[in-house]
């Protein structure tokens, strides 16, 4: 029996399955609501002959997808996407999206962007009036990593966002560390004003590679429920 918010994220994720078709490539995102869509792919090319190619977002992806006999490509392979499906940490009105809690914001943005069609798959609980509750994850090459980080936080500081201030992201004792290689600073916002103006600011910043917003990426939210309904955004 799975819990109300494990049931939210699998009926989001199974009625997300409906939209793959065929001979269609696919990305496949990452965190826990993105494994029961990998899942859930994974028996509809076993039991019911489903031929797609997936292009993972992460090597904890990678490794789902094959193990449930999915055919991994990578991105370039591919060159284009049909469609990704992948979760958020939260998403607004607007459909734009605080995305990176598992860390794989970089991989996860490119193959969204490189995709006709983005089509997110969360429980009910990730929705917002404004994003920024959840901190906003910036993924910084190593090198000088805390001079970046004291950068953004001036920057942020002075236009008045940054509410209290920013972490690197931990892996125990050390810092975590992306598929690319790089560390995550978490931003503690509280509330972003403007998420538009504020994921260009931040990306002009020499040291970071990329940060969790993403704008006008999603074209879909399927919102699951604790007690099985289902409910699209577009
Ligand atoms: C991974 O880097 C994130 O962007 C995930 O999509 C996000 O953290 C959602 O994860 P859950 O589905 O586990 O909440």
């Amino acid at each position: 029996e799975l819990s109300p918010i494990d049931k939210a994220k699998f009926v989001a994720a199974k009625r997300a399955s409906q939209y793959v078709e065929d001979g269609m490539r696919v990305g496949l995102g990452t965190g826990s609501t993105a494994a029961w869509l990998v899942r859930c792919l994974g028996e509809m090319v076993r039991d019911d002959g489903l031929r797609i190619k997936g292009v993972p977002t992460s090597s904890r992806t990678a490794m789902l997808a094959r193990d449930v006999g999915i055919e991994v490509i990578s991105l370039d392979e591919a060159k284009w996407l049909d469609l990704t499906i992948d979760g958020a940490d939260e998403f607004d009105g607007d459909l734009n999206l605080i995305k990176g809690g598992g860390g794989a914001l970089l991989q996860e943005k490119i193959v969204a962007t490189a995709s006709d069609q983005m089509i997110v798959i969360a429980d009910i609980g990730k929705e917002v009036e404004s994003l920024g509750a959840f901190p906003l994850p910036i993924e910084v090459i190593p090198f000088g990593w805390q001079t970046t980080q004291a950068l953004v936080e001036e920057t942020l500081i002075s236009m008045d966002v940054l509410g209290r201030t920013s972490t690197l992201r931990m892996n125990g004792d050390v810092p975590f560390v992306t598929d690319e290689g790089n560390h995550i600073l978490d931003l503690h916002l509280n509330r972003i004003g403007n998420p538009r103006q504020l994921a260009l600011v931040i990306n002009q910043m020499p040291g970071v590679v990329e940060n969790g917003l993403f704008i006008d990426i999603c074209d879909a939210v399927v919102i699951g429920y604790g007690d099985g309904r289902v409910e699209v955004r577009d």
